[in-house]
């Protein structure tokens, strides 16, 4: 199974990005540890605080569908090559990867690095180390 597949379902959840305020459209993508694909875009609202990221939306996609682990992350902004998830969807995120989830960073062409989900958030906040 390829980066690329999760890259092109993260470019595609970009196309519906919900983001008029910031014009700033996201898109992420998750691989399950059981292989099914999940992604989301961020949703804007016009009560700034209350929109929320496209990391966040594929999570909940990922929980409705019954999704436990993720093994992979695919985001992708058109305004931003390589574009990192933000600490807060780093923490979301750190809930239910595995341990040697891959991050891949990603330009409108596709992934263009691809680094380790613990590298880029070492020592996340747990209720149940080492659990
Ligand atoms: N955004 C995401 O969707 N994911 C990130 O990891 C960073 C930021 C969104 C939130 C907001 O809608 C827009 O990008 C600008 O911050």
């Amino acid at each position: 199974m390829s980066s690329e597949e999760l890259f092109t379902a993260a470019k595609a959840a970009m196309e519906r990005a919900y983001a008029p305020y910031s014009r700033f459209p996201v898109g992420a993508a998750l691989r399950c540890d059981n292989g099914q694909i999940h992604a989301g875009c961020n949703i804007e609202n016009a009560s700034y605080p209350e929109g929320w990221c496209a990391e966040t939306t594929a999570l909940g996609h990922m929980v409705m569908a019954g999704g436990k682990r993720v093994s992979e992350v695919a985001v992708v902004a058109e305004k931003m090559p390589k574009i990192m998830p933000c600490g807060g969807c780093r923490q979301r995120l750190s809930e239910f990867v595995t341990a040697d989830a891959k991050l891949h960073l990603c330009d409108v062409n596709g992934v263009i690095e691809t680094v380790s989900f613990a590298s880029v958030f070492p020592r996340a906040f747990d209720m149940e180390p080492g659990a």
